[in-house]
């Protein structure tokens, strides 16, 4: 199940000429991330020096990873592509649709069965096209893919925000939309704008109650939320070498919270510890061969400024513990002035729960650390005050956790540990002690913490931090607790003080596992038969996108012109729908649902031209398709900016709209348009978007001509017979003109595939 230790090599010999290469056309040092970026070109060895935050790049990944919400959509499309096996080491985790209720046993269950069908479905399709598949229970994809797949030097996407972890075994991960995954699982290349670097420098040494986690928070503190965004972030320093390999995959996890692109750390002895501790010294041989390419060259870390387009230096000395919160993970408070904060601000003081675990903060060094503590209340003979719940990152974790006691500690004190899945942390969380909306406090040590995540209720106020200041907390009951400097009242009225967290990087007798969770597909996976029910309501088949011909663009009706911001979400929304994410046809239902008609300035309320009765969007298009008659969006600044999320324009396109108008588009949903063979088009003069009227029908006079940087004409027929006559923008390339005249970018790869 572990990565081709072959590919690894051949990768690394590759290294010393493509960084030798890139080093000599760029004219310096180089950093680190920028060796692996160079590295892992599409096209070889590289040729020219990329701009940072400018040029768009092709890039090679050796790797894919996928969790079970996000995947289905991804391996439907990919089933498209005709291809017989993925081009690229994938994997699948089924950890997002495990709910935490009553306990791992139960819950997993549960999940088993009302699941079924979607377990089923990826297990098959996993079979059929050499994907390894990681049954529900088996882990949370970060923490699984760090255990088996990461590894220095490398670069993996993955269909979740949080792939960015495996920065903390020196890749260069990145969270991608299917989309983007369905292209390298089909053998193209992946489009990535060249990132912009941030670097982080790090001195001195964490001790005491302060962990890893706080170096995040501190981060996510002096950047916070939007302040990673389009760059990667490279720590290194002293400070750096003297994490452990999972204190940086904690740190490079919540990159994810500042919108870095992701987070990567240089190759170093924690990272060689923890490849020999999970059994892949092979790769922390090969490593250690090429560690010279694993890291910045020594000039870069002497002098930063020179070479970051931003630099934090942060004192691990002076680094104290943090608790990020409420509602965003930006807003950093020491622990210690939470208090006064708490009271200013009418937070409750306090606290319901404390959660231990998710692909953040589960691994052995976390889990011992809040164990200490743990195990120090049942000594002291201190009640806990809060709930506890936990839930281990993986099985092998979570075996070893119970093989050395470890949850034991956590039981003794009232702790349900829940299924190795993400349950809470993404709103899987049947929160029994909640009668309604009630104002609460809950402490994790997840990633996220914005309103409703945790528990869908907007009044829950959840702070993040370390799994041992959790703990802490948790066992006080209150937000205003120092373990530092308070002492609590024990069983027998004493007052005891909590002593520091002692941490054991890496289990003394090793790591150990009896199922591990993982089903390898079949060397020939041509027989196995996928496994859809057509009755089912949660998936569904994909057909092949028809082509838009000409004719077919003439006479096509406006279906919504919208106002203002037109995010992903306002396309697709999210929330209850996530359900349908894998059946086109129903989730195409909420289409455009949350997008502001320009004419009466309400959602979901548009005219049906047919018929002249104001209608929800979808009923409207539903209408226009079972007419035969296709239709045009027009839409203002930005259009379709939010998510990757390739539901945005699949549904659309499933549903007959085949042109997106507007005044300009976000980058990636624009991309995504085109993938799916439809027309996404600007206004050459932005006062057109005026000329729209509600009743309008438009025809594509010259799209038979539809050629690269050359002007389509649209011409407007109005309800009185008035016609005005507009130029459109376009950006498509000649292979982009080819997705829309095969119907699809997945079109023109089974073609390929077939001739
Ligand atoms: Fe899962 Fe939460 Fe991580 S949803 S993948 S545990 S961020």
């Amino acid at each position: 199940m572990a990565f081709d230790i072959d590919m690894i090599k051949g990768l690394y010999s590759n290294m010393a000429e493509r960084v030798d290469k890139a080093r000599e056309i760029v004219g310096r040092p180089l950093t680190l991330s920028e060796k692996i970026l160079y590295s892992h070109l599409w096209d070889g060895n590289p040729t020219k020096e990329f701009k940072r935050g400018k040029d768009y790049v092709d890039f090679a990944p050796d790797r894919i990873a996928c969790q079970d919400a996000t995947a289905q959509m991804a391996l439907l499309q990919f089933m498209q592509a005709g291809k017989p096996k993925v081009a690229v080491p994938t994997t699948v985790h089924c950890d997002h649709l495990i709910q935490a209720k009553s306990g791992a046993a139960a819950d997993l269950k549960v999940a088993n069965s009302t699941s079924a069908e979607v377990f089923d479905f990826l297990e098959s399709v996993s079979n059929k096209y050499g994907i390894g598949f990681w049954k529900p229970g088996a882990g949370i994809i970060h923490q699984v893919v760090l255990e088996n797949y990461a590894f220095p030097g490398g670069m993996m996407i993955g269909t979740d925000s949080h792939t960015v972890n495996a920065g903390g075994l020196g890749m260069v991960a990145i969270g991608v939309g299917g989309a983007d995954a369905v292209d390298v699982m089909a053998g193209m290349a992946w489009e990535l704008k060249f990132p912009k670097l941030i670097g982080v420098k790090l001195t001195g040494n964490i001790s005491g109650w302060t962990s890893s986690k706080d170096v995040i928070l501190k981060v996510a503190g002096i950047l916070t939320v939007k302040g990673g965004t389009g760059a990667i972030i490279e720590y290194f320093g002293d400070g750096a070498k003297n994490l452990s390999c999972t204190g940086k995959g904690t740190i490079c996890n919540m990159g994810a919270e500042v919108g870095a692109t992701t987070s990567t750390f240089g190759y170093d002895e924690s990272m060689e510890r923890y490849l020999r501790a999970t059994d892949r010294s092979d790769i922390a041989d090969a490593a250690n061969a090429v560690k010279e390419h694993l890291t910045a060259d020594p000039e870069v870390y002497a002098n930063p400024e020179k070479y970051f387009d931003e630099l934090i230096e942060i004192n691990l000395d002076e680094l104290r513990p943090h608790l990020n919160g409420p509602f965003t993970p930006d807003l950093a408070t020491p622990v210690g002035e939470l208090g006064v904060k708490a009271r200013e601000n009418g937070w409750p003081i306090k606290v319901d729960w404390g959660l231990i675990g998710s692909c953040t903060n589960s691994s052995y060094e976390d889990l011992t650390r809040a164990a200490s503590i743990a195990k120090q209340a049942v000594d002291k003979k201190i009640k806990a005050k809060s709930d506890f719940g936990i839930n281990p990152g993986s099985e092998q974790i979570r075996f070893t956790a119970e093989r050395d006691g470890l949850l034991q500690i956590f039981e003794n004190l009232g702790a349900t540990v829940f299924t190795n899945a993400c349950g809470p942390c993404i709103g899987q969380w049947d929160r029994s002690d909640l009668k309604g909306d009630e104002k609460n406090t809950i402490v994790h040590s997840f990633n996220r913490n914005f309103s409703k995540r945790a528990d869908g209720n907007p009044n829950t106020h959840a702070f993040v931090g370390s799994p041992e200041m959790v703990a802490a907390i948790a066992i006080s009951g209150r937000l205003d607790f120092n373990p530092m400097t308070d002492t609590l009242l024990n069983e027998n009225g004493e007052e005891v003080k909590l002593d520091e967290p002692l941490g054991i990087e890496l289990p003394p007798l090793g790591f150990d596992v009896e199922d591990a969770g993982y089903l390898a597909p079949n060397e020939d996976g041509s027989s196995v038969v996928v496994k859809v029910d057509p009755k089912s309501e949660r998936l569904q088949l994909l057909e092949p996108f028809t082509p838009l011909t000409p004719e077919s663009l003439q006479g096509v009706k406006l279906l919504i012109k919208a106002f203002g911001k037109c995010t992903t979400d306002h396309i697709s929304m999210a929330g209850p729908w996530l359900r349908y994410r894998g059946h086109l046809d129903n989730i195409a239902n909420n289409t455009l649902i949350g997008a502001v008609n320009a004419y009466n300035k309400k959602t979901n309320f548009v005219k049906n031209q047919l018929t002249g009765e104001y209608v929800g969007v979808p009923d409207a298009q539903r209408a226009y398709k079972a007419a035969g008659i296709k239709t045009i969006v027009v839409g203002d600044h930005n259009y379709g900016e939010g998510s990757s999320r390739e539901h945005a324009a699949m549904q659309p396109r499933h549903l007959g709209v085949a042109a997106v108008l507007v005044k300009s588009f976000a980058r990636i949903h624009e991309t995504n348009l085109k993938k799916q063979g439809m027309l996404g088009l600007t206004f050459a003069n932005e006062a057109d978007y005026d000329l729209i009227q509600e009743d309008d029908t438009f025809n594509f006079v010259d799209i038979a001509a539809f050629a690269p940087d050359k002007q389509l004409t649209l011409e407007i027929v109005h309800k009185d017979g008035s016609k005005d006559t507009i130029k459109v923008n376009h950006t498509y390339n000649q292979s982009q003109i080819d997705w829309f005249n095969e119907g699809s970018a997945l079109n023109v790869i089974k073609r390929e595939n077939v001739s």
